[in-house]
């Protein structure tokens, strides 16, 4: 049998034996990959603690799914194309044999720097071939690797090594994006200043950016692959891990605190990518799939890696980004390379309608079979144009819903077996069962209903714990509504039965696809010297989705403007500059409660424009502060 299911009343009867069975059904699907040992039990769970487990008993190593099973047959298959930003730059091809060379090698070199099963390894590197090396050496060694996306700060990179206790980080003298040269390694040397766990840092060359070496801690990636070269043995064995081992720890924001470290395990995470990888795309044995992410983040984790090397398929990685040199590079790798499948943003969708239509009907897009897109809800626009002028109206559209704590997707179509509707996540992968909840905690049964989304049984990509700090994972997910898994997410079901998601209900904002926190960006606007106090709320944004629309209370501004310049650049090294306000006003005062809490309804309202309605101000401290901010608000956008 295989693993895609190939029609929608197969779906329905796939999606039927999933809620019914859900052991027998996930163990016919664990069946399809390679298992050192199979498991006792395919699950045991209660969502109280938590305390998920998938496949107890089993024995595996992941990369041995995503590399050595592929080589016999395989072996010659390309396993990565890499695109480099410079398009005059050679591409460079790794096939599934090179790659485990590769891969066992750099495990030899994590060894050779005292790196065991269980130490955490943190990796800051662009979107290089040598990020897929150094991810699959660490589970090879069964490392735990803790990616950090390349646009993150030195103080956010810090938090990050010191939550994990990080032994070792793998990064690169810099790296290039559009005409743009980062130090990497510079900002890495900014971040061990705060932190002291880390012991040795492997530098790869990439950008010949001047970077200073400190004896003892720092060596090149080249000399320590000479080093392994001249050992003798090459071969790594792949280290035996259980089905519930931590593979990664990958850092998202939530509404409050710092960002946490989302732990997923070896077993259930390699079934769920691999399942969804071949369902949601139905990806046939050729093609080559384009997945435009960072690999710093979740979607790159089960989309670039893990997933569509489980299953030997040809996975595409890009080092640039989508404007450069000109708005139709996406367009221009397809074509280069015949693409069949890509997978995007709808913010960099957005952004590419606004360049217009010759960047797309410049290039010849006929390989494309299948678009896929992720990251936040698509609006019907950016659906639209890409259903038409990318697909030529002749490829399924995918939209698929999850979270970097799903480890895969949650709600989607399948392409060309289930139906679409734009703007619509539409249904429930088999294994995931959806209820939508009022604010009583009652389900909210029927069609077109409203309600926040939970998940009611466990499926195998979920998060286990949050690193350090289990009561954490299970006040933020687990404790919102009895014996549910909270997504945090709003959501609409139609009259038909189809999922739309409706945006986030909680204090979390997604700019361009990315997850911030407004508590994290308030704590950075606040440790400027001038900064008595500030609320961030999220507005609409015609390319990115949402803005972050900051109200500040300065201390004293004679310069208003060389004050916002400051507080941009403070965030900017706080955190990093995807969370840099995008509007920034300056109040006398915030409508605050009697109780002290920031109204945030009424900011959000007025950052909306949305003045008309601004619901009972009547238990403000003092109402009178509504009217100055309007005011204020006038002529910023
Ligand atoms: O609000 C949802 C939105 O992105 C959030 C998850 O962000 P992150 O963990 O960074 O993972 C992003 C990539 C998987 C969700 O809570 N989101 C993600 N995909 C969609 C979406 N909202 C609507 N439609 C989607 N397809």
């Amino acid at each position: 049998m295989s693993l895609q299911i190939k029609s929608f009343e197969e779906y329905q009867s796939e999606y039927k034996r999933s809620v019914e069975q859900p052991e027998e059904f996930w163990a016919s699907i664990a069946d399809h990959f390679f298992w050192k040992r199979k498991w006792n039990k395919v699950l045991n769970w209660n969502f109280e603690e938590p305390n998920i487990k998938w496949f107890e008993g089993a024995k595996l190593n992941i990369t041995e799914n995503c590399l050595d099973r592929h080589i016999y047959a395989n072996g010659d298959k390309p396993a990565i194309i890499w695109e480099p930003n410079d398009p005059n730059e050679a591409h460079r091809i790794l096939s599934y044999k090179q790659l485990l060379q590769k891969v066992e090698q750099f495990a030899n070199v994590l060894k050779n720097n005292n790196i065991k099963k269980g130490d955490r390894v943190c990796i800051y590197l662009p979107m290089v071939p040598e990020l897929v090396i150094a991810v699959l050496a660490c589970a090879r060694i069964g490392a735990i690797h803790s990616v950090v996306f390349g646009g993150f700060s030195a103080r956010s990179i810090a938090d990050r090594i010191v939550d994990a206790e990080c032994k070792l980080i793998v990064t690169s003298d810099g790296s290039y994006r559009g005409n743009k040269t980062i130090g990497l390694k510079n900002i890495v040397d900014d971040a061990l200043m705060q932190c002291d766990t880390v012991e040795k840092v492997i530098v790869l060359t990439r950008t010949r950016t001047p970077v200073s070496m400190i004896k003892g801690r720092d060596v090149w990636w080249e000399d320590e692959i000479k080093k392994v070269e001249t050992q003798g043995n090459p071969a790594c064995p792949a280290e035996e891990m259980d089905a519930e081992d931590t593979l990664f720890i990958l850092y998202t924001s939530g509404s409050t605190g710092k960002p946490k470290g989302v732990v997923h395990t070896c077993g259930g995470y390699m079934v769920y990518t691999g399942y969804t990888f071949m369902n949601t795309f139905q990806y046939q044995p050729n093609d080559v799939f384009f997945c435009t992410a960072d690999i710093g983040w979740i979607t790159g984790h089960s989309y670039i890696v893990y997933g569509p090397l489980s299953q030997g398929a040809t996975s595409l990685m890009f080092e640039g980004i989508p404007t450069f040199p000109d708005a139709s590079r996406y367009w221009d790798i397809v074509d280069k390379f015949k693409v069949n499948i890509i997978y995007t943003s709808p913010t960099a969708l957005r952004s590419l309608m606004a360049f217009g239509d010759e960047f797309v009907d410049k290039n010849d897009l006929s390989s494309l079979r299948v678009l896929g897109s992720v990251g936040e809800p698509i609006n019907e626009e950016a659906w639209n144009w890409f259903n038409e002028k990318v697909g030529k109206k002749n490829c399924p559209v995918v939209d698929t819903y999850w979270q970097t704590e799903n480890g895969g997707h949650l709600i989607t179509s399948l392409a060309g077996v289930t139906p679409e509707k734009a703007s619509y996540a539409m249904f429930p992968m088999p294994g995931i069962q959806p209820a939508l909840m009022d604010e009583n905690g009652k389900e909210i049964e029927g069609n077109d209903v409203t309600g926040n989304l939970c998940i009611k049984f466990p499926w195998p990509g979920m998060l286990r714990t949050t690193w350090g700090d289990h009561d954490r994972c299970r006040q933020t997910y687990f404790s919102t509504y009895k014996d549910m898994y909270f997504t945090g997410d709003g959501c609409y079901r139609s009259p038909e039965g189809y999922y739309k998601i409706t945006g986030r209900v909680d204090d979390v904002l997604n700019v361009s696809g990315h997850r911030i926190g407004t508590a994290e960006v308030e704590n950075a606007i606040n440790m400027h010297a001038d900064v008595v106090e500030s609320a961030i709320v999220g507005y609409p944004h015609p390319v990115k989705g949402q803005g972050i629309y900051a109200y500040v209370i300065a201390n004293h501004h004679t310069d208003a403007e060389a004050t916002r310049k400051d507080i941009m650049e403070t965030v900017s090294r706080i955190i990093g500059p995807i969370a840099k306000p995008d509007i920034i006003q300056f109040v006398n005062d915030l409508p605050k409660t009697r109780s002290g809490k920031i109204m945030r309804r009424i900011l959000r309202k007025i950052a909306e424009g949305d003045i008309s309605n601004l619901g009972d101000t009547s238990t403000l401290q003092d109402p009178t502060v509504v009217e100055g901010i309007i005011q204020g608000a006038e002529g910023l956008k």
